[in-house]
């Protein structure tokens, strides 16, 4: 299972990266608004932190040749980037413009099987199904990733399901179980994800019994 990092923040991704865990960076427009910078300045820096794995940046436009010209543009800041789409009838096209160029895409803002199965077939490199917006309003978001973990595996089709909208660590081990292929996880939660109150005490008393060792080699 991959673990992409869900932000546009340097020093998050610079962090994430330093674990050696990292596969790849998504964005949005909202992660990038929260930086308070120019987006350009933004996609710089993460294209160089990250120059070898996957980055997902989306486009702006809703109309078909917006898209297009965008995903252009990002597609030339560097070879990893990847062009997030909106589930869209326009944005449909739009994946399947850029798949035809062999230029990845990632399709978002998916709430439904149906989605996906679209997103699929006109495809999608990846598929970002958003689960904690889905629990937000009572609905079961796991449920979602797996119909889509079934629907991918009946047919064989080419795209990965990146697990988006991740609030929690059981968002994260629920999409291990399910067999997600990738998790694009906020910072605080991969923090989150090592944390268990019985390690801290474990550990404390090892330290704690190692003071009393006799002739310690170390
Ligand atoms: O990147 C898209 C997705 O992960 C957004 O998450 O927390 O805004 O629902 P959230």
């Amino acid at each position: 299972m991959k673990f992409f990092i869900d932000t546009a923040d340097i020093n998050e991704i610079r962090a994430a990266n330093e674990l050696k865990i990292l596969d790849g960076v998504t964005t949005n427009p909202t992660l990038i608004a929260k930086t308070g910078r120019p987006f350009m300045e933004v996609v710089k820096e993460i294209l160089e932190e990250i120059p070898d794995k996957p980055v997902s940046l989306e486009v702006a436009s809703t109309d078909y040749e917006g898209m297009i010209k965008e995903g252009e543009m990002l597609a030339q800041l560097g070879k990893n980037v990847v062009i997030k789409i909106p589930v869209t009838i326009d944005g449909l096209k739009a994946v399947k413009y850029f798949e035809y160029k062999g230029i990845k895409t990632n399709v978002t803002l998916v709430f439904s099987p149906a989605q996906a199965l679209l997103a699929m077939k006109a495809g999608a490199s990846y598929i970002s199904p958003f689960v904690g917006r889905l629990d937000d309003i009572s609905h079961t978001g796991m449920e979602l990733i797996s119909q889509i973990r079934t629907i991918i595996d009946n047919y064989g089709f080419n795209s990965q399901i990146i697990v988006a909208s991740i609030r929690n660590p059981m968002h994260v081990i629920e999409s291990a179980l399910i067999g997600a292929d990738i998790a694009t996880i906020p910072y605080k939660v991969i923090s989150q994800l090592i944390k268990h109150p019985l390690t801290d005490i474990g550990l404390e008393r090892f330290l704690k019994d190692w003071e009393s060792v006799p002739d310690k080699p170390f």
